[in-house]
């Protein structure tokens, strides 16, 4: 929720608190707690009013990201958290906009973080300015010449990988449009000692390294250099790599940077031999040589160094090999040569390399000022940024010359900082119509003044030492000291005067110790004469005038004869003073802003925080005394409109909204709130508060204001909203749900189409098959017809052809003569005919076996044929006649002995002719119907067995007996009553005729006959009895058969062989059941 809110002032949200102002109570442990909680909180920055404290974070944090610029990008100043870049913002808008010139004043020690910062604050300008191809080349050209100088005047030291070894300011000017015009760098006192000698632990400059380790093998050859660092005695070898650092890179970096500055390839070869002319100076060494008058004299032990030197500088060998041996004094117009020893030579190496690297150093300062040179000559606004080595207190007394310039320095930078912050504040209240109290604070000109007073400061009397003739030591300096500032309050030493300090055996001999305003520092006076006199012999600026290089040439401008000054140069320590006093004109020409770096730790390390030596820092940083200076009068002021804006909601009149002029809103405001009267001042635009508690009692009844406004605004929301996200559920259910039946129809649509799709698919698929079945069968079928009708012309041709073949002619001939031997059969069977009587037997042999069916079936046929012409021949009473004959063959034949004899008879029937035969008149008459049979036959006596002539009558329906003699009828026996007729299978004429039982005629039993045409009376009987009756007549064959006489049946019995009476059978009544008869 806290990160959410909008910051609206740097009280919101505030870590510890964001401006050590607002600190209750104000004491070191406090000031420090606070530093350390927002440190560890990541909140590198803390405010004292408009001076940013800055807390080196060694490591990389995300608050500097474009996005961040533009969040502090014209905001006001006390808006947001602190920052940087809000104190760069301020700085520029109030040059760009109240045309103010500014200056950014970065202090710190070594590793505190200054050269980030203020690289940062560059950055940040140059972000925020403005654009356009010509305004982004000179924004490059600034930024990029921060590589080179880092490259030359940066080395890596114990307390920081990257220090700056030279005082950088520089001015960046702008139109007044506020777009970058060009710049001005000035550099102070570059550290040119760490050329020819590094403290342990140290580097020498970084482009010594980078050169060697990034130069290609090429570039190195014509510098005349190795890659390998150990061949040089200039280069420390302890830690000539440095953790995380690319040198070759690096080297890479600069040149680009160079490039981008604008230095010409061949100025910046120039440049880099002149670092190899430096580097191997250091190789040059000396041995002692004595000479005929006593005298020790240095000689080169190895020419080659030198003349290699001498190749790559343009200078002839025997000038540089004389300027090492020899030192020439000039005293109007004298000339006195003297002879160096080795150390003096040794010295005289060192100062030339030494001299030659730092103006090297100040030649490209120059020719960076060159470049980034403002083009046009219009009126420009300026900031300049001060990025200058703080404070610096070695332990063990091992603070030098070079320490003692730099804390001066700062001691002149903390001096202005007091007269601008108060004055700062002064101008303030009296633009604010505030009345201002008097505050007590340290003031430390007098310090200022220990040193740089012309007439008595400790630089005034170093040069009076230097200049003087005679025996001149550090320990005589000391002396001097001690004797002209020995009363000074803040000087001390062991020899002084001053009985106050004369037991104070703590300091070390040859030492005198400063009570700067940050803390007492103890100096080491070795060598603070000889860095001040900074000798370079004449001799060898003069060699190096000589040489040949273009470069070196210009930067020893005093080596030219022609323009020989025989004044002294002016001292280091004078020209030190002389550009800190220029440069603290300018600054106070400007509107400062003040960036002060801390330093946590000694171990380079993130995360930790040692609270003595960053208490240490506070101490000599005088801060706390920044802190009490800032809120002397009151420690808080603030606009009336944001004030008012902030404070608003505590008060019913203003809130929500005050009409009228903010400062009355204030007024009512603070008057509701019960505030007391002493504790604020009405001030013209902003309102004064003099205690920190009375803004913290404000910020707590905000808070809990707010909480309450918060709960009502969220009430409200929370309402509005669930309605809202109600409304919008709603609408977007229907929606939802429109979309889903759409989507379901359509779903539902694909699918149907896609079943349709499927199941066409497969029908047409089915009928396709179908088709393909038949178009196949019927292509079939084709090709079998084609085929059955190949096959069939092929049988029908070949049966054509086949006749004119071998082949059929065996059969051909075989059937031929088999047609001629049928042929010739039937010609022959005609010839051979019988005769055309049914009976004749005779039937020509056969002439073929194959024929023999043939023949047989011929034989019959014919017989038959002849048999039926025969018959075709009679007529129709001869048809009658051998119908009876037919009738009387199946009746009797075979069965009958008698009938064989009969069938030559012709059946006569009426044997007797009663109509002629006048006896049988009356016979005749008696009878009406037609007579078939009238014959007299013998009728058996029934009795005894004796015959009497009967004539036997057969008419249509009767059967009559009658007298042969009287022709009277004896018996009629209507046919009807007849019912069998019995006879013997042998050859006799007897029959017996069986009458129906009961009927008139069988009253005397059954008839008995004999006759001659037994055959034909039984045929006609059988035949007359089936027309009339429609019955047929029993006929039994059987040699015994019973009788019916009477009442009594008798047995009738043929027996053979009865030969009395020839050949006629005789009867014989045996007994009343038997009569036999025995037949012949
Ligand atoms: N704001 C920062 N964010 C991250 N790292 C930082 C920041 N400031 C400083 N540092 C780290 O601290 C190191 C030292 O910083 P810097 O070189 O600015 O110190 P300095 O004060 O210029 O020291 P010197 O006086 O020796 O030049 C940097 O190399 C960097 O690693
Ligand atoms: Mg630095």
């Amino acid at each position: 929720m806290a990160k959410m809110e909008v910051k609206t002032s740097l009280l919101d949200n505030m870590i510890g608190v964001g401006d050590m102002v607002l600190l209750e109570p104000l004491n070191e442990e406090t000031f420090i707690n606070n530093l350390k909680k927002r440190f560890d909180h990541s909140e590198i920055y803390t405010y004292i009013g408009s001076v940013v404290i800055s807390v080196n974070p060694y490591r990389s944090l995300p608050i500097y990201s474009p996005e961040k610029v533009e969040e502090y990008r014209n905001r006001n100043f006390y808006e947001l958290s602190p920052h940087i870049f809000a104190l760069s913002d301020e700085a520029y808008r109030s040059l760009r906009d109240q045309d103010k010139d500014q200056c950014i004043l970065i202090t710190g020690e070594s590793g505190a973080g200054k050269t980030e910062a203020s690289k940062l604050v560059m950055s940040y300008v140059a972000a925020v300015c403005g654009k356009g191809a010509e305004v982004n080349q000179v924004k490059e050209q600034l930024l990029q010449s921060n590589p080179v100088l880092e490259a030359f005047g940066n080395a890596k030291t114990v307390r920081n990988d990257n220090s700056s070894r030279f005082g950088k300011y520089m001015d960046i000017e702008f139109d007044f449009k506020g777009d970058p015009l060009g710049g001005v760098i000035s550099n102070y006192l570059l550290e040119k000692s760490r050329v020819v000698k590094q403290p342990r632990g140290e580097r020498n400059f970084h482009v010594f390294y980078q050169l060697l380790s990034g130069a290609s093998e090429e570039l190195l050859n014509k510098l005349k250099l190795e890659r390998d660092f150990s061949k040089y005695n200039y280069l420390s070898l302890d830690s000539a790599k440095v953790n995380g650092v690319d040198d070759a890179a690096n080297f890479r970096t600069v040149r680009n940077a160079m490039q981008i500055v604008g230095f010409m390839d061949h100025e910046a070869e120039s440049v880099l031999a002149v670092v190899a002319a430096v580097l191997k100076l250091g190789n040059i060494e000396f041995k002692p040589e004595s000479r005929v008058n006593g005298l020790d004299e240095s000689k080169i032990k190895d020419k080659n160094e030198l003349k290699e030197i001498c190749e790559l500088t343009g200078i002839d060998q025997s000038v540089l090999e004389r300027a090492f041996s020899f030192r020439t004094v000039e005293a109007k117009q004298e000339k006195v040569s003297t002879t160096l020893n080795v150390a003096q030579a040794y010295y005289a190496r060192d100062a030339l390399a030494k001299n030659l690297y730092s103006r090297l150093f100040s030649w490209l300062v120059n020719r960076i000022n060159e470049s980034i040179k403002a083009q046009t000559k219009v009126r420009k606004k300026v900031m300049g940024v001060l990025d200058i080595y703080g404070f610096e207190i070695f332990e063990n007394a091992d603070n030098s010359f070079e320490q003692f310039i730099i804390n001066y320095c700062n001691e002149k930078l903390q001096q202005i900082f007091i007269e601008l912050t108060l004055k700062e504040e002064q101008e303030e209240y009296i633009r604010e119509d505030i009345e201002w109290t008097h505050i007590d604070y340290f003031n430390n000109a007098i310090i200022c003044d220990l040193i740089e007073n012309n007439t008595n400061g400790i630089l005034a009397m170093l040069d009076e030492e230097c200049l003087r003739p005679g025996t001149v030591t550090d320990e005589t300096f000391l002396e001097k000291l001690n004797q002209v500032c020995a009363t000074h309050q803040h000087f001390e030493s062991r020899m002084s005067k001053c009985s106050r300090f004369l037991n104070d055996t703590s300091l070390p001999h040859s030492c005198f110790r400063i009570q700067h305003y940050a803390g007492k520092v103890l100096y080491q006076v070795e060598g603070f004469v000889d860095k001040n006199n900074d000798l370079l012999y004449r001799d060898l600026s003069q060699a190096m005038w000589k040489a040949s290089h273009a470069l070196i040439k210009s930067l020893f401008p005093e080596g030219n004869p022609a323009k020989i000054n025989l004044k002294r140069p002016p001292t280091a320590g004078s020209q030190f003073k002389a550009s800190v006093a220029t440069l603290m004109k300018n600054l106070q020409t400007k509107n400062p802003n003040y960036i002060r770096c801390i330093k946590p730790n000694d171990k380079k390390a993130a995360h930790i925080f040692t609270e003595a030596l960053v208490c240490h820092q506070i101490r000599y940083l005088g801060l706390l005394e920044n802190v009490r200076v800032r809120r002397a009068g009151y420690a808080f002021r603030q606009a009336y409109e944001p004030c008012l804006e902030r404070y608003k909601m505590l008060c019913k009149q203003t809130w929500p909204h005050w009409k009228g002029p903010a400062r009355s809103g204030v007024e009512v405001l603070f008057n509701e709130l019960e505030i007391p009267v002493e504790e604020y001042s009405f001030g013209r635009s902003k309102i004064f508060i003099r205690n920190p508690r009375t803004l913290f009692k404000l910020e707590d009844l905000r808070k809990q204001r707010l909480e309450d406004l918060a709960t009502l605004i969220q009430k409200i929301y929370r309402g509005w909203k669930c309605r809202t996200h109600f409304l919008l559920m709603k609408k977007s259910q229907i929606v939802i749900a429109a979309w889903y039946r759409r989507y379901a129809q359509q779903k539902r649509y694909q699918q149907t189409k896609s079943s349709a799709l499927v199941i066409q698919s497969y029908i047409r698929g089915w009928k396709a098959r179908k088709i393909l079945r038949e178009l196949k069968h019927q292509k079939r079928c084709k090709e079998a017809v084609t085929t059955i009708a190949a096959y069939w012309h092929g049988t029908q041709v070949r049966r054509e052809y086949r006749k004119f073949f071998r082949a059929n002619a065996g059969k051909k001939i075989y059937e031929f003569t088999l047609q001629r031997i049928v042929q010739k059969y039937f010609l022959e069977m005609k010839n051979k005919m019988p005769s055309l009587s049914p009976i004749d037997k005779n039937w020509p042999s056969r002439p073929y076996l194959f024929l023999d069916s043939t023949h047989k079936e011929l034989k019959r046929i014919f017989h038959l044929w002849r048999c039926k012409k025969y018959r075709d021949q009679f007529t129709d009473q001869q048809k009658l006649i051998y119908e009876e004959k037919l009738e009387a063959s199946e009746l009797f034949k075979d069965k009958k002995a008698l009938y064989p004899s009969s069938v030559g008879q012709p059946f006569q029937g009426a044997y007797l002719e009663i109509n002629k035969n006048p006896k049988y008149k009356k016979l005749k008459d008696a009878i009406e119907e037609k007579i078939i049979i009238a014959e007299v036959v013998n009728k058996i006596n029934r009795a005894n067995g004796k015959s009497t002539s009967r004539i036997f009558l057969l008419t249509n329906n009767n059967l009559l007996l009658a007298d042969q003699k009287s022709g009277q009828i004896k018996s009629e026996v209507p046919l009807v009553d007849v019912t069998k007729v019995s006879m013997s299978s042998q050859n006799d004429g007897f029959f017996a005729v069986h009458l129906k039982e009961g009927s008139e005629a069988a009253s005397k039993g059954d008839f008995l006959f004999s006759s001659d045409h037994l055959i034909e009376m039984a045929t006609k009987l059988y035949r007359t009895t089936l027309s009339q009756t429609k019955q047929k007549l029993n006929i039994e064959i059987s040699d015994e058969f019973l009788v019916q006489f009477r009442q009594d049946k008798v047995c009738v019995k043929f027996i053979q062989g009865n030969q009395k009476n020839g050949s006629v059978p005789t009867c014989k009544r045996k007994n009343n059941r038997l009569l036999e008869v025995a037949v012949p």
